[in-house]
């Protein structure tokens, strides 16, 4: 049976927003858990650390307010520069998550999924992710994708290489090298790419802590996402953030280049 998560205690609820007003996906920069250790005088990690309640937060928001895809950054690829302590934490940190939030999220009817690098990942971690995945595939609520060990233009380059040698391999042996170049380039389109990115364009692109970058995050997702920057530091996030920001999308004039 699927429960909807618990309500907030403040007692508010989510933006009554039609879908046409809605985002269809968000995407979240979880950006501040190291000023807030900091402003605190505790590790980075313990900012990290408080920055699961916000996830968990975040994710019931969604649920709440029917949004069909939420896609959070959780490790980039950069993020392998931080020193060795804090990454071995990060790593620990993704799989403790894992493993004590999936049957919650389960129990929300989300669709767990990972999009980002099988290399350099401890196999223990993309074990964890695997068994998320697996364990929440068949739920027909909220996808949430969690990206680990993600970087946005390696995504495209990846979905790029997979087309030509897609294409290439359906050229067969007989073609002569001219006709197997246009066959392939002619495979490499902004469709094709845009259907072999593990996520769909993104609507609202949210990043807290007062920072205003992608950082390398769903950049071609992103091309028409509405940017949404908010001040607050990860770990002070609730769903009312989230319904905030959806808010502040709803007001928007999207125009996708138009006049
Ligand atoms: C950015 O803050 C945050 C991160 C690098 C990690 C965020 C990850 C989570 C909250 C949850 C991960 C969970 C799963 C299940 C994969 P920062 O360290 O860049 O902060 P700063 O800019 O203040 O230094």
């Amino acid at each position: 049976m699927t429960a909807q998560p618990y309500p907030h205690p403040s007692g508010a609820t989510p933006p009554a927003l039609g879908p046409e007003r809605s985002p269809a996906h968000v995407a979240v920069v979880m950006d501040g858990n190291g000023r807030w250790a900091r402003e605190r005088g505790e590790p980075r990690t313990e900012g990290h650390r408080a920055g699961e309640a916000a996830l968990v937060e975040v994710v019931a928001g969604a649920v709440e307010a029917g949004v069909p895809w939420l896609t959070v950054y959780a490790f980039s690829t950069e993020n392998w520069k931080r020193s060795p302590a804090e990454v071995r934490f990060l790593m620990g940190y993704s799989r403790t998550v894992l493993r004590r939030r999936r049957d919650l999220f389960d129990s929300w009817n989300v669709r767990v999924r990972w999009a980002g690098e099988r290399r350099r990942l401890a196999p223990s971690v993309v074990k964890e992710l695997d068994d998320a995945v697996q364990l929440t595939r068949d739920n027909t609520g909220l996808t949430l994708t969690l990206c680990v060990n993600y970087g946005g233009r390696a995504e495209i380059a990846a979905a790029v290489g997979e087309i030509a040698a897609a294409a290439a391999r359906g050229a067969g042996e007989r073609w002569d090298a001219e006709r197997v170049a246009r066959t392939v380039s002619r495979a490499i389109t902004e469709e094709s790419i845009s259907a072999a990115l593990a996520t769909p364009a993104v609507d609202l692109f949210w990043r807290t802590s007062g920072e205003q970058r992608l950082s390398n995050f769903l950049i071609w997702q992103s091309a028409y996402a509405e940017l949404v920057f908010t001040d607050k530091l990860w770990p002070d996030v609730d769903r009312r953030d989230l319904w905030e920001v959806i808010r502040r999308y709803a007001e928007r004039d999207r125009r996708f280049g138009a006049a």
